[in-house]
């Protein structure tokens, strides 16, 4: 069921709650909604009070200022966590909504009992990366939103599960056309302009959890590896055969280490 809530930089916030136990936030990534998560919310729901939010200017989620910023779309996220009055959470965040996982670790850590990004990284864009993303920009305001997400989709699964699961790609591409220009082009500047946020890793004391897929094009192995003893406590889960979307093609996989993960943090806060 999609509960919403109302604040005034931003009008609508719609989540998804299902479940019962401790409370497991999913942060959906780009250029997606919290559908995104699909089969795994059912399985994570067993066991723990799934929370999956849009975030502003995705789904049902609005957005009321003028240019968007990782940290705001943090703060959406702490928003829905104090409407449903919880007080500790783990927060898992796929690629942007990694992004925006270290933004709320940032600002709002003592509401935390874990982290986990899912092929997400801490590190900020690149300049060559910014420039691509300018590029895709000047692209999307030129009328090229279609052909951006009809090529980028794709591109974030492997080979061989492209190949054997046609229909499904096609659906995530109509789930990325929902997103209009203005969404797009905001989402590129919000990545663009965020800070490298390896100290956030340094100074957790919450354990963290890297999810990483060999095939992986977006956020490659090497560069995440160098990351993933940073924090304290680390839990490292690498897949075979699977590139930037675990969700989708290693859904049951994720679903367990997910829920080991978090019976890990609720155990040590509960010491
Ligand atoms: C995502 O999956 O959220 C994006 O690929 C992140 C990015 O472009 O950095």
């Amino acid at each position: 069921m999609l509960h919403q809530i109302n604040t005034i930089i931003f009008p609508t916030l719609t989540y998804q709650k299902i479940g019962k136990g401790p409370p497991l936030v999913l942060i959906h990534g780009f250029p997606l909604d919290h559908n995104v998560w699909g089969d795994l919310i059912q399985q994570l729901s067993k066991d723990y009070l799934v929370i999956a939010p849009d975030l502003p200017l995705a789904g049902g989620s609005t957005y009321n200022g003028n240019d968007l910023t990782i940290a705001q779309m943090a703060d959406s996220i702490y928003a829905i966590i104090q409407h449903e009055k919880l007080e500790k959470v783990v927060v898992a965040g796929h690629s942007m909504g990694g992004y925006t996982v270290l933004a709320y670790a940032e600002k709002y850590e003592n509401s935390l009992a874990g982290i986990c990004l899912i092929h997400s990284s801490a590190y900020a864009d690149t300049e060559d990366k910014k420039e691509l993303r300018r590029k895709t920009i000047s692209l999307i305001n030129k009328g090229g939103r279609e052909g951006f997400i009809k090529q980028m989709i794709p591109a974030l699964f492997s080979e061989d599960f492209r190949t054997n699961n046609q229909e499904l790609i096609k659906q995530q591409i109509l789930e990325g056309l929902k997103l209009d220009e203005h969404a797009l082009v905001s989402f590129y500047n919000a990545m663009i302009n965020r800070s490298n946020r390896t100290k956030v890793l340094g100074n957790a004391d919450f354990p963290v959890a890297w999810v990483l897929g060999k095939e992986d094009n977006i956020t490659s192995l090497n560069n995440v590896s160098q990351q993933t003893c940073l924090a304290t406590v680390n839990f490292v889960y690498v897949y075979n055969d699977t590139a930037h979307m675990s969700m989708l093609e290693n859904c049951r996989q994720l679903g367990d280490d997910l829920s080991s993960f978090c019976s890990y943090c609720y155990r040590s806060i509960n010491k």
